[in-house]
């Protein structure tokens, strides 16, 4: 299991942007679409390469090619789907599964409503997407569901993180990487994130 929290001074300033109560829904959404782009390039870093000879207008070379691994990406309904554009910019013969959970105002426990993922889903490098890691019980139950279908070369993805939410995720799942932009400092009493960005779905779709 591997933790990767972006120091990067781009992913900062963006993420400073995002959580501006100021910020539009439009400039929102594009933030979170640049700043996936910018977190999957570095979660690809593992991608298979194999052995190809390219003629060059000069020369024959050997160089190397991406080996064809197929790629996945799952957002957790609703708001990880506005991460999907971002994966896709970079690899755009990725399949798009779907995971419906929302969090019950009360319990906070994750409810499930909806799964549907791309077919060979065990042989596949599946990027799982949602904005927040809170409590990290949507996190952990989405993946559960992937794991119930066979899927065993999981990533997730987020912009922000609680540290609660990075360990409840980090000890249901060890096997899974775990990319967030930033860690931020913990939930309040309704388990929001502080200093967090507010209701991701919210600023990404414009409701509220
Ligand atoms: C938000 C967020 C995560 C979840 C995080 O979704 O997008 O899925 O809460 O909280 P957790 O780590 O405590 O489970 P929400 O349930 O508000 O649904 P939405 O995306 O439909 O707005
Ligand atoms: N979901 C959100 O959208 N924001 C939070 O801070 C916590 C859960």
């Amino acid at each position: 299991m591997k933790v990767t929290v972006f120091d990067h001074p781009l992913i900062q300033h963006k993420i400073s942007i995002m959580r501006s109560v100021e910020t539009s829904c439009k400039e929102f959404r594009e933030l979170v679409k640049e700043v996936t782009m910018f977190m999957c390039y570095e979660s690809l870093r593992d991608m298979p390469l194999k052995d190809v000879e390219v003629t060059t207008p000069l020369t024959t070379c050997k160089t190397k090619m991406l080996a064809g691994q197929e790629i996945a990406v799952v957002p957790i309904l609703r708001a990880g789907l506005g991460m999907v554009e971002g994966v896709l910019e970079l690899v755009p013969t990725a399949k798009v599964g779907h995971i419906g959970l929302y969090r019950d105002e009360v319990t906070m426990k994750p409810h499930a409503y909806y799964c549907k993922l791309p077919k060979n889903i065990d042989e596949r490098c599946i990027i799982v997407t949602d904005p927040m890691l809170a409590t990290g019980g949507s996190a952990v139950a989405a993946i559960n569901f992937i794991k119930e279908r066979g899927g065993k070369n999981i990533k997730f993805m987020c912009m922000i993180a609680a540290p609660e939410g990075l360990k409840v995720l980090t000890e249901a799942h060890p096997d899974v990487d775990v990319y967030c932009a930033h860690l931020d400092e913990g939930l309040n009493e309704h388990c929001y994130i502080l200093p967090g960005l507010g209701d991701a779905g919210d600023r990404i779709f414009g409701t509220k």
